[in-house]
């Protein structure tokens, strides 16, 4: 007689589960260069919107020991804080050590979340203003996806300026849809309201492709094109409050412009005219 032992629970070979996971639930390819996604949100998770999170995957083996690290980036939430599951967006690099594998990623796949908020794009970290901008290049729009629907971004301004700058105007589409459906989707209208919708102006423009408005949003600042588009006198640290997320360069030459016009930088334990999300790498 041959003896099998009984596959129990305990005896069964268990497929190891990553630490933090977290199940995706849906992703949207925009272009070949961009995604976004959501996935499940810890029920324990509060975070304010603006902020990000430490997501990823499981590294390759290492050669020789065969143990796998985590593989983790900083990513902004881009969905809101009343949303029952997070949003992300994320550019996909071919040779990026993560996004060349997270671009893959399908339903039902795990990915891990480290669920510790953190950022300083947040309202608190603003003194109160009249008027909010938010300055985003390609992904840095993601932030901004958060704020824009949650409703303290418009009871604490009268207007709310979003400028988003990306190379081609298939990589607006994200942003473009996103405000689309805050003046559409009839839930977005009633959380909201429309009057307090009524304050918000997007401002898209693109720098290597034709489209209604091209440049980078820096140069139609410093030549004033914006102001005259929106028929605004300036910028001024009496009204004028900004929240910057892009490229490094973006944030370097938007932070000169700022502080040309007097706006000083702020952060959650010392809130002041802007702020910049420094963890952001394009
Ligand atoms: P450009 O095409 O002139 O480089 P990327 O896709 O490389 O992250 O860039 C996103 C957008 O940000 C592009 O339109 C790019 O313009 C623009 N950009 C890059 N650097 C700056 C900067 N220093 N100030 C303003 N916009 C910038």
């Amino acid at each position: 007689m041959t003896e099998h032992n009984p596959v129990t629970e305990a005896s069964a070979v268990k497929i190891p589960t990553l630490p933090d996971a977290q199940t995706v639930t849906s992703v949207k390819h925009w272009t070949d260069r961009l995604f976004s996604f959501r996935v499940t949100r810890p029920a324990s998770l509060r975070f304010r919107s603006g902020e990000f999170v430490m997501i990823g995957l499981m590294g390759d083996p290492h050669p020789e020991t065969g143990k796998q690290k985590p593989l983790l980036r900083a990513y902004s939430i881009a969905s809101p804080s009343w949303d029952e599951e997070l949003e992300f967006y994320s550019i996909k690099v071919q040779d990026g050590p993560l996004t060349s594998k997270l671009q893959h990623i399908q339903p039902g796949d795990e990915i891990i979340l480290r669920p510790k908020p953190v950022g300083t794009l947040v309202h608190d970290a603003l003194l109160p203003g009249k008027r909010l901008w938010l300055f985003a290049t390609g992904t840095g729009f993601a932030p901004f996806a958060s704020l824009l629907r949650d409703p303290q971004t418009f009871e604490d301004y009268d207007q709310i300026i979003m400028t988003h700058t990306c190379r081609d105007v298939a990589e607006l589409d994200y942003g473009r849809e996103l405000i689309d459906t805050l003046r559409t989707d009839e839930m977005m209208v009633e959380l909201l309201g429309e009057e307090n919708l009524s304050k918000l102006v997007y401002y898209p423009t693109t720098t290597r492709e034709t489209s209604p408005k091209m440049g980078r949003i820096t140069d139609l600042l410093k030549d004033g094109t914006v102001f005259g588009d929106l028929g605004i006198d300036g910028i001024s640290a009496d009204t004028d409050r900004a929240m910057v997320c892009g490229s490094l360069g973006l944030n370097t030459d938007i932070k000169e412009i700022l502080e040309g016009f007097g706006l000083e930088e702020g952060a959650n334990s010392d809130p002041k005219h802007y702020v910049v999300e420094k963890a952001f790498v394009g």
